[in-house]
C-alpha cells in the first residue's frame, strides 16, 4: 500500500476534501476526542464485528496501554514466550504481580494447560475478599513475525473454556501481522476462524503500520474497557490523540483493502508466497544446513477445517525466515546485488537462531524473486566448495 499509486491518489483526494487534516490538538479526555476519531472508531468496530474500538498512534502504544492499565492486582496473565517487545513493555508497568504472570512455551497447548491448572490449584479463580472476580488473560499473536508461524488459536480458546468460567476469561490476540492479510476483507485471522471462535476472542489489536501501509493501531474491545483505558492509561491521558491526516489515511486504506481491489492484492500476495517458497525449497535442496536452513517451528497446529470458513489448514505466510550463522554477511552480500534483506540477530531471536527474514508482498515481480533466489545460490557457493553446488537453480 505504501507504494500503491491508486491509494496515494485516493488519500490525497480525501485530504483535499477534508476540512481538518492536521493535529487533533489535545488528548482523548480533552479536545482530542473529535467526531472524526469517534467516526473512524465506530466504522472499524462495525467492520470488525466488535462492540467498540480505540485508536492509537502505533501498535506499540496499543499493547503498552492495554497491559499497563487493564489487568489488575488480583488477575493472572498467561502469555506466549515469543510475544512482541511492546507487550513486554506493557507487562513491565502492569499492576498484576510477577507471580501471577505465566510465560508459556511458544504455541504450546500443553504449556497453557499446565498454567491453567496451576492457577486453579492456587485458588486463582476465587473471588477476592473485596468481592472481585479475577480475570485470566491469555495473550498471543495470531502470526509471529520471526518464523511466520500461526498460533493454534482454536485449541487455545477451547482450552481456556475447559478451565476458566466464561466471565473470568480475557483472550487477547495481537493481529499485527495478519491485519489486512487474511480473512474476508483483510479482517484478520480471528475473523477468518468464524463466529464460533472469533466471538470468544475478547480483545484484538489490529495495527496499521504494516500491511495497511499507514501507521497506528486499534484495539477492538468493549465500550467499558475503552472507557477505562481512556481514563487510566497515562499515554492516552497525557498525550495528544492521533492527527486527522492519520485517520484519513487509515480510513482510505481500509476501504481499499476491504474491497475487491484488496482481495486482488491478497491473492497476488498468496501467489507470490507460493512461487517464492517453491524457489526457496529448490535453493535449500542444495544448501548445507549449516549455511542456510528454515527454522524449526514449535507447536505448529493446522487450523481445524470446521473452524476455518476462510482460512486453509496451512495458511500461506508472507514471512520467509532462513537461518544462517552470519546474517550480516548475507545481508551485505544481497545488498551489493541490489536487495535489502532483514538481518535478525539476538536478542530478537535466541542465539543459534540468527537469520535473514524476507517479507513478501503483493506487487513483487517474479523476476525479482528469481534473482533473489539466484543470489542465495551464489551466497551458498561462496561458503562451500563450489563444485558441491550447481551454479544455477
Ligand atoms: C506483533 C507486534 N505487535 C505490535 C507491534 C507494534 O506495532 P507498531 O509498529 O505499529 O508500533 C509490532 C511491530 O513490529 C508487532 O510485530
Amino acid at each position: 500500500m505504501t507504494t500503491d499509486p491508486v491509494f496515494r491518489k485516493r488519500y490525497l483526494d480525501a485530504l483535499a476534501a477534508t476540512p481538518q487534516i492536521l493535529g487533533s490538538t489535545g488528548s482523548r479526555l480533552l479536545s482530542g476526542a473529535t467526531p472524526a476519531h469517534d467516526a473512524l472508531e465506530r466504522r472499524i468496530a462495525h467492520h470488525m464485528g466488535s462492540q467498540d474500538a480505540l485508536l492509537f498512534h502505533t501498535g506499540w502504544e496499543g499493547n503498552v496501554c492495554f497491559f499497563g492499565t487493564v489487568p489488575q492486582k488480583h488477575d493472572w496473565i498467561i502469555y506466549d514466550e515469543l510475544m512482541h517487545a511492546s507487550f513486554y513493555s506493557g507487562l513491565a508497568i502492569s499492576k498484576t504481580p510477577p507471580k501471577q504472570r505465566i510465560r508459556m512455551r511458544h504455541n504450546s497447548v500443553a504449556s497453557l494447560t499446565k498454567a491453567l491448572r496451576h492457577i486453579v490449584a492456587q485458588g486463582g479463580l476465587n473471588t477476592t475478599k473485596d468481592g472481585l472476580k479475577p480475570t485470566i488473560f491469555l495473550v498471543c499473536e495470531s502470526i509471529y513475525s520471526m518464523d511466520g508461524d500461526f498460533a493454534p488459536l482454536p485449541a487455545f480458546i477451547d482450552t481456556m473454556d475447559a478451565y476458566i468460567p466464561k466471565d473470568q476469561q480475557c483472550n487477547f490476540v495481537d493481529e499485527a501481522h495478519s491485519t489486512a492479510m487474511y480473512g474476508e476483507g483483510g479482517r484478520g485471522i480471528c475473523w477468518a476462524l468464524g463466529p464460533e471462535y472469533r466471538n470468544r476472542v475478547h480483545v484484538r489489536l489490529m495495527t496499521f503500520g504494516k500491511a495497511v501501509g499507514t501507521a497506528g493501531s486499534a484495539l477492538l474491545l468493549t465500550s467499558m474497557v475503552k472507557l477505562y483505558i481512556t481514563n487510566f492509561a497515562w499515554s492516552v491521558i497525557f498525550s495528544t490523540a492521533p492527527p486527522h491526516s492519520l485517520l484519513v489515511a487509515v480510513r482510505e486504506s481500509w476501504d481499499m483493502l476491504a474491497s475487491p481491489e484488496g482481495d486482488a492484492k491478497r491473492q497476488e500476495m498468496y501467489d507470490n508466497i507460493a512461487y517464492f517458497n517453491s524457489l526457496v525449497d529448490r535453493v535449500l535442496s542444495i544448501a548445507p544446513a549449516n549455511v542456510l536452513r528454515r527454522p524449526e517451528v514449535d507447536g505448529f497446529a493446522p487450523f481445524p477445517a470446521e473452524a476455518a470458513t476462510q482460512l486453509p489448514e496451512h495458511p500461506p505466510s508472507a514471512v520467509v525466515a532462513l537461518c544462517t550463522p552470519d546474517p550480516d554477511a548475507l545481508y551485505e552480500f544481497a545488498l551489493e546485488r541490489g536487495f535489502i534483506l532483514s538481518s535478525i540477530i539476538p536478542p530478537a531471536v535466541p542465539p543459534g537462531q540468527e537469520r535473514i527474514r524476507i517479507c513478501l508482498r503483493a506487487g513483487m515481480e517474479k523476476r525479482h524473486m528469481d534473482r533473489l533466489a539466484q543470489i542465495l545460490v551464489e551466497y551458498i557457493q561462496s561458503k562451500v566448495q563450489t563444485d558441491q553446488v550447481p551454479a544455477k537453480l
